[in-house]
């Protein structure tokens, strides 16, 4: 059976990854800090901004030898802020939560990957990451995920021939409890649901979706 390996597995978007991966017959490994609700997944309770424990956690996971064959790095978070806001502690909390989460796994997980034949990496970008004009107003959050958008095309390059891919998922508004709260005026039908993004994650893993390369999916419906 395949194993993946999905960080962030408690957030919203992330129960809905662990969902439709276990009805596709995959071996979930977990990263969470709650477990309630990802039954049947190898769930751990990872502090992704600490690198030894990243390190630890991906030694115990791969010394099993259980054919981890893809990653899903949905861990990550938000934050506003212009130009004149965004100082040092936000750069940082920003980069910690949705650069460093994703880097510290990639490295962990690389060795494993180059040793067993290659694997997929699936990151989570964002408009912010990679258009500026999105970006006005969340400085902070557009530099991470810009972080994290060039880290797939730098491990796509270092992959080539090795079997090792990187894609990245960017998703316009998640249809979640806390958009709608922050957003009651917006219509949420034009939004993205986890289960489309999570589908969307699945296909990439399916023997077409394999063969992509560079791959950039933008999941935006309506908005
Ligand atoms: N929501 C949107 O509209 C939207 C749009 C574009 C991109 N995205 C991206 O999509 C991804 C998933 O979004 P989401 O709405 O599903 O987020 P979410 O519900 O807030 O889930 C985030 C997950 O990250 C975990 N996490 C946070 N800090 C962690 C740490 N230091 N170590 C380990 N785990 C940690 C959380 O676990 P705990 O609950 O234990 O803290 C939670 O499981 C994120 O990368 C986000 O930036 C979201």
């Amino acid at each position: 059976m395949k194993s993946v390996l999905v960080t962030g597995a408690s957030g919203n978007l992330g129960s809905a990854v662990v969902k439709k991966l276990q009805n596709e017959g995959c071996h979930i490994f977990a990263t969470a800090r709650d477990a309630n609700g990802l039954d049947g997944a190898e769930v751990a309770p990872v502090d992704l901004t600490d690198e030894t424990a990243v390190d630890a956690y991906i030694q115990s996971i791969t010394a099993k030898n259980t054919n981890i064959k893809a990653v899903i790095l949905l861990v990550g978070g938000f934050a506003m802020g212009d130009l004149n806001q965004t100082d040092a502690a936000a750069l940082q909390k920003m980069y910690k939560l949705n650069f460093e989460t994703s880097y510290f796994v990639v490295r962990a997980l690389l060795p494993y990957f180059e040793q067993n034949g290659g694997g997929q990496f699936i990151l989570i970008g964002s408009r912010p990451g990679f258009q500026a004009k999105d970006a006005i107003h969340t400085v902070a959050y557009g530099l991470s995920k810009s972080l994290v958008m060039y880290l797939a095309e730098i491990i796509n390059a270092y992959g080539k021939d090795k079997g090792i891919t990187a894609a990245v998922i960017v998703p316009s508004t998640i249809d979640t409890p806390q958009n709608r709260s922050a957003m009651p005026n917006a219509n949420p039908d034009k939004w993205v649901s986890a289960d489309t993004l999570a589908d969307s994650i699945y296909f990439l893993l399916t023997d077409t979706g394999k063969q992509l390369r560079e791959t950039v999916l933008k999941v935006y419906n309506e908005s």
